[in-house]
């Protein structure tokens, strides 16, 4: 699938889901490895280094060899690997230096891709560490299509509620059922959805789940009823947030002396205008948002 780069809302998201990251692993954050996949962009390098990781402690992945050496242009001090990123993720444990913190932010579908590659990811990482998963939403082929219908059918909430509760129901059940002959299983603790609009028109819904290696026997031993226990317990969050959204966010994080145009991967140079638009009070009715969504029983 062909990755079309950042949109505002994605900065937001990236930036709201490296924060909950932080707060998961607390001083860990700042002295584990953090793998993320790449792409040109390398969105993920940029909040990270903005967090005050090392740069030392970041390890850029993908597939691809223009992502790669986009990459390493852009940030020359990380450490850049072109190859599949469970095997990466492996190269690393051998290397005694098993990551805090792993995100797969993928721009497929729920499919085996995606959410087979995290289960074969959570293979060589340790318990207490957090692995995060970013899929879209949509365009689910095969079994994952048939459990989605399924679960359309079933639901009751309102219909673009229902799309983020049901594929994420369907993303811990598949976590739990199909992680067999794995010691650790990804127990998913938030799950976050955030729709991106492109210049082109293009639309996407993303969904995220953030989860924690856990080794508790249940997960193994009543993968269902477990699944079922943590949809009631996970927390959902939409955010929201669009192009007008980005000036209010970096002028605030900007002027609290925060690496602003590096948590948000936008140039350095747009700082000192959104600045200026602050000053004059431009903003007061455009700041994103992340809503705490509360589901139906
Ligand atoms: C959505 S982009 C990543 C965007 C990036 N996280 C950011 O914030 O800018 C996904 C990237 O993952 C790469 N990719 C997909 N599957 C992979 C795999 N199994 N191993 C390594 N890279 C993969 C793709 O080539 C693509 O460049």
């Amino acid at each position: 699938v062909k990755y079309s780069g950042d949109t505002p809302a994605k900065k937001i998201a990236r930036y709201a889901i490296w924060l909950r990251v932080k707060e998961l692993l607390g001083p860990r954050f700042q002295t584990g490895t953090h793998v993320v996949l790449l792409s040109s962009e390398a969105g993920d390098v940029s909040t990270l280094l903005g967090l005050g990781v090392h740069p030392h402690h970041i390890v850029g992945v993908d597939i691809d060899v223009h992502a790669i050496a986009a990459s390493r242009h852009k940030f020359p001090e990380i450490r850049c690997l072109k190859e599949d990123v469970a095997a990466a993720v492996r190269q690393l444990k051998e290397e005694g230096q098993s990551p805090a913190s792993v995100y797969l932010d993928f721009c497929g579908s729920m499919k085996d891709t995606t959410v087979g590659k995290a289960i074969e990811v959570t293979g060589y990482m340790d318990a207490g560490s957090v692995l995060a998963l970013g899929v879209k939403m949509g365009r689910e082929m095969g079994d994952w299509a048939e459990d989605v219908n399924t679960a359309k059918a079933m639901g009751s909430t309102s219909v673009d509620s229902r799309a983020f509760y049901l594929r994420a129901d369907l993303m811990t059940r598949y976590l739990f059922t199909k992680s067999n002959g794995q010691r650790l299983r990804a127990e998913p603790l938030d799950y976050y959805r955030y729709n991106s609009t492109r210049v082109t028109g293009e639309h996407s819904a993303m969904l995220v789940c953030i989860s924690r290696l856990s080794a508790k026997p249940e997960l193994k031993s009543k993968p269902l009823e477990s699944a079922v226990k943590n949809a009631r317990r996970v927390e959902h969050h939409s955010i929201i947030a669009d192009y007008q959204s980005i000036g209010p966010l970096a002028s605030r994080l900007a002027e609290q002396g925060e690496d602003a145009h590096l948590l948000l991967n936008i140039q350095k140079e747009s700082i000192p205008p959104f600045k200026a638009h602050r000053t004059r009070g431009t903003y007061d009715s455009a700041r994103p948002r992340v809503v705490r969504n509360k589901r139906p029983s």
